[in-house]
């Protein structure tokens, strides 16, 4: 068992937890309100996306009124925050448990175990604040509760449950070093879509955090990946290209149900879906959302493996120039 001595140790990016976390210095989002009266709201265009999205883009919605195509963006940033709330406690801290207890400590050292409880706490209180967001939102445009199963959820538990037991905890790492190299780039997005300060305010405070969530998630990969023996590599670096798929895995039920809401017959749903939600436009979306994760993995030399890069290649995640570059 090897366990790092606390001088091997670099300092971890949430060594200023106390003096910057957003649950520490920024109380007053949980008291997150939207302003303005509910008529204005529904009628003045506040989110604001240009033909960046494909979805409200699309000729089809062209007809749509202001309230109407206001209640399409509300609906769907409520599907981004739900699905948020989710993510936080389902995936990324089943993954900062299994690093809190220790369980991997033949390749971490004890001290970034330990910060991977305020990373819990953190991933705690997005989803709180997160879920009370949502929570007025859905009163303000008297959206529906979607109580059915979360796609993307299902999916990544499914990809687990299939790993060999002794190699689960290291899979729930590889899922939260993925989903927290990558939640920067989505809250960006969100955030570029909307222009409304109190969700902005609370996109920002989540931002700020993940941003320190990014780099120890990093820090932790750049420790783990080389001490993993080759047979190990071989397995995770195929898996790593399916988790990634499976964080962006469409929720094609949602979407049907929401153009069939606006008035949109079933063919022109399909229209409008078999544009957005192709499994091209998944691999182009996880591919750009990654950016970070893959860059981290180049740097760790992930892909000099062959198969590993054949596979990643073969997911659509590596184009050929970027595959040849990184065999060098
Ligand atoms: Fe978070
Ligand atoms: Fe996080």
């Amino acid at each position: 068992m090897r366990i790092g001595k606390p001088k091997d140790v670099a300092a971890s990016p949430l060594r200023d937890w106390i003096d910057t976390a957003a649950v520490r210095t920024k109380p007053s989002l949980t008291d997150f309100k939207l302003s303005g009266n509910a008529d204005e709201i529904r009628n003045v265009r506040w989110f604001a996306r240009g033909t960046a999205d494909e979805l409200l883009s699309h000729p089809l919605l062209g007809r749509l009124t202001i309230a109407e195509r206001n209640g399409l963006y509300a609906a769907r940033l409520l599907h981004f925050l739900d699905d948020m709330v989710l993510t936080e406690h389902r995936i990324v801290n089943v993954a900062a448990q299994v690093i809190a207890e220790n369980r991997l400590r033949a390749f971490l050292p004890e001290q970034w175990a330990i910060d991977a409880l305020k990373l819990y706490t953190d991933e705690g209180y997005h989803a709180y604040f997160t879920a009370q967001a949502s929570r007025s939102i859905r009163d303000v445009f008297s959206l529906e509760t979607h109580d059915g199963p979360n796609v993307k959820i299902a999916a990544l538990e499914a990809l687990v449950a299939e790993v060999p037991p002794q190699q689960r905890d290291m899979a729930w790492f590889m899922v939260g070093f993925v989903g927290e190299t990558m939640i920067t780039k989505a809250i960006v997005d969100a955030m570029r879509g909307n222009a409304h300060s109190a969700i902005d305010a609370l996109l920002l405070a989540h931002l700020e955090d993940e941003w320190v969530h990014a780099k120890y998630f990093s820090q932790l990969f750049t420790r783990v990946w080389p001490q993993l023996p080759s047979a190990d590599k071989a397995f995770f670096g195929r898996l790593l290209p399916r988790i990634m798929l499976a964080f962006h895995t469409w929720d094609v039920g949602f979407y049907r149900h929401l153009l069939g809401q606006v008035g949109l017959q079933a063919s022109e749903c399909e229209q409008v879906l078999s544009k957005v939600v192709s499994g091209s436009s998944q691999i182009g979306r996880t591919r750009q959302m990654c950016a970070n994760t893959l860059q981290v993995l180049a740097r760790c030399e992930v892909f000099k493996d062959a198969h590993v890069r054949t596979g990643f290649m073969t997911a659509g995640l590596l184009d050929l120039d970027q595959a040849h570059r990184l065999a060098l």
